[in-house]
């Protein structure tokens, strides 16, 4: 889908303008609002450049630096703050060499906080995309990022 279909999902309105900028950072490979992202919704939307700036630093699901395949966003409100998400976010940036906001090397992993994920019951917890894990453990950890594997590159020619 090119930019141009993006836009015209919607019609040119500001109450689209959250929606219009959740497409533009799905789409993006590194999930991130560009800057020629933000100006096109601007000018289709006919507000400022400095609106959109403000909204997509207001939000924290949106992100103006390029960020990794898979967003981790463990969750820091009370519940799971009682329950021990910091020792969970110990865990994980000692696992990925990653502090909160950082993504890994290899561009697997970008590590978040989020606000409460309305799953207190199973606290902590975080989630990983659009998947919500709970119960967590630090031992849990390994075994969760595993799911994601490094993609492989192929390699050009034969061997042998
Ligand atoms: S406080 Fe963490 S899911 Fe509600």
């Amino acid at each position: 889908m090119d930019k141009s279909d993006i836009l015209h999902k919607y019609p040119p309105s500001m109450e689209n303008l959250l929606l219009l900028l959740h497409e533009f950072q799905n789409h993006n490979p590194r999930k991130y609002l560009s800057r020629s992202d933000m100006q096109l919704v601007a000018k289709y939307l006919n507000i400022p450049f400095g609106q959109i700036y403000g909204v997509v630093s207001y939000y924290s699901l949106f992100s103006l630096t390029p960020r990794g395949k898979h967003i981790i966003r463990i969750c820091c409100s009370p519940v799971c703050s009682m329950a021990g998400s910091n020792t969970i976010l110990v865990e994980l940036g000692r696992q990925l060499e990653i502090g909160l906001g950082e993504t890994t090397a290899e561009g697997l992993f970008t590590l978040e906080s989020t606000e409460c994920l309305g799953q207190c019951d199973t606290a902590p917890g975080m989630a990983i995309d659009e998947v919500y894990v709970g119960n967590l453990t630090p031992k849990r950890i390994k075994t969760i990022l595993q799911k994601y594997p490094v993609e492989k590159k192929r390699t050009q020619g034969r061997q042998g």
